[in-house]
């Protein structure tokens, strides 16, 4: 692995503290680290060098999963570590900084490889990319690299605004957009377990009767109002994470896939997915807000009396959707998907079901969250405990490895330049294409905003909308 100084903006912030720092961390114990790996953060407060280590120690105590919490090992990996008071907006400390990424890159005598990972708020990527560049920061040479993290952009015109000002200091191959569904094990390899699974002997002549693709929490707004209130589910989840779970599942992966591959199979797939004009909108998507309830046997106030929600708030913490691919193989099949905050229970999973005549009916079934696991089970209304369940006989080796954290697996990605599991310029153009009929008939308001309790599986809308279709959601207690 080449030498790099990774540039963190952002670096007393909450995603550094929680996901970025642990992930560092095991890669370092992992030994996945480059040699001479060197780090330097960024933010407004002003901090020695010994201050920060302390903080990013601090942190490690906190949210590491390695059981290496040795002091020794840390105070190893935290030697790496320096600290830069950055204003994002002031030209002069892009300079400040350049001089001190070049100093450290003299001092450990490795190449200018830089990569600099946006942990900030996308109001600000535009901004930093453009200082990046008119500093010099970006013109060594060796290579750079840009991590920014979803949000990609609020609707169809502003991600496309986003994009060309990024265009301007980096390129497509330059740009790593995590998403971190992408960085989920079960998620890099839904489209071979399904594969696998359908070439099972019982099932290989079996055709689907649909697939549903359920991403429930139970948590809700919690301290991100300012954010969520503009967002909502559809532009939160949706948009992302469960359309880059419908293109992971959808794509049918050659055994060895380059990441060109990936990015166009992931495109067929959008652009395979039938479009919805604001008519099909009211009959194909259901919009919800979690109102007060009880989950998990405490009470809990309904979102629009969550603190920093605006008054009357008509944002959505809910969205369920039917979906339909124009390819061969999917369009007889409705896709439905839902996802949404203060639910009954974290769940995040994929339900195949198989058409079949009488009460009991096959399904593969391919949970991504908390636990992950893939089984086959028969059932009448997906209640039984699974006596019946029929694992797949080719389970994936994967499944008896340690699960990793995305973070680890995409930050050690993106050090080794490996582009497979972020998000592609043109797949995220094409899911706000798509999205964006949905974004106008909520701004209309075209659709009924459904209040559901918290503490349930959503408004019961999100029923009947697979009702008329003589389906119901799986696993719903
Ligand atoms: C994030 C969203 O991208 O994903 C959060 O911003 C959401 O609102 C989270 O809670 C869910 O991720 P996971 O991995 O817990 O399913």
């Amino acid at each position: 692995m080449e030498p790099a100084t990774f540039v963190l903006f952002g670096a007393t912030g909450d995603l550094a503290k929680r996901k970025i720092y642990p992930a560092l961390f095991q890669l370092f114990v992992d030994q996945k680290l480059p040699p001479s790996f060197s780090l330097i953060g960024l933010g407004r407060r002003g901090l020695s060098h010994e201050s920060f280590q302390a903080n990013v120690e601090q942190s490690l105590i906190t949210f590491s999963r390695s059981e290496v919490k040795d002091a020794d090992v840390m105070k190893k990996f935290l030697r790496a570590f320096r600290y830069h008071v950055l204003d994002i907006d002031r030209k002069e400390d892009y300079t400040k900084l350049l001089r001190l990424v070049e100093e450290r890159e003299n001092e450990l005598n490795i190449t200018p490889n830089r990569m600099f990972y946006l942990s900030v708020g996308p109001e600000f990527f535009e901004t930093i990319a453009a200082n990046i560049h008119e500093s010099g920061l970006d013109s060594a040479n060796g290579w750079k690299r840009l991590v920014i993290e979803k949000p990609f952009g609020h609707d169809l015109s502003s991600a496309r605004q986003l994009n060309t000002k990024l265009n301007q200091a980096f390129n497509e191959t330059e740009i790593y957009r995590i998403d971190h569904y992408l960085g989920k094990p079960m998620v890099q390899q839904i489209g071979h377990l399904l594969h696998s699974a359908l070439s099972e002997q019982e099932y290989r002549t079996r055709k689907i009767a649909s697939v549903q693709i359920t991403a429930n929490e139970v948590l809700g707004v919690e301290e991100r109002a300012g954010y969520y209130d503009h967002a909502g589910a559809i532009r939160d989840m949706f948009q992302n994470h469960m359309l880059q779970l419908l293109m992971m599942l959808t794509i049918e992966l050659p055994n060895r896939s380059s990441v060109e591959e990936v990015g166009k199979l992931k495109r067929n797939v959008m652009k395979a997915l039938k479009p919805l004009n604001k008519t099909d909108v009211t009959h194909h998507i259901i919009r919800g807000q979690y109102g007060a309830g009880e989950i998990q046997g405490e009470q809990v106030v309904g979102y629009t009396d969550e603190p920093g929600i605006e008054l009357g708030s008509h944002n959505d913490t809910f969205i369920a959707a039917r979906l339909q691919i124009n390819d061969p193989f999917w369009k007889d099949t409705p896709i439905y998907i839902r996802t949404g905050k203060r639910l009954k229970e974290k769940a995040t999973r994929i339900v195949i079901e198989f058409n079949s005549e009488g009460p009991l009916k096959d399904l593969l079934i391919i949970e991504i969250g908390p636990n992950e696991r893939i089984f086959f089970q028969r059932s009448q209304s997906g209640m039984e405990n699974s006596d019946v369940e029929i694992p797949i006989r080719s389970q994936h080796s994967f499944m008896k490895e340690v699960v990793k954290d995305a973070y680890e697996i995409l930050i050690h990605d993106a050090l080794i330049g490996d582009k497979t599991y972020f998000a592609h310029w043109d797949e995220v153009e094409l899911s706000w294409e798509w999205v964006q009929p949905i974004l106008d008939a909520y701004r209309e308001n075209l659709l009924p905003l459904h209040i559901y309790p918290a503490g349930t599986y959503g408004p019961s809308e999100s029923d009947k909308l697979l009702e008329i279709d003589g389906f119901h959601w799986w696993f719903d207690a």
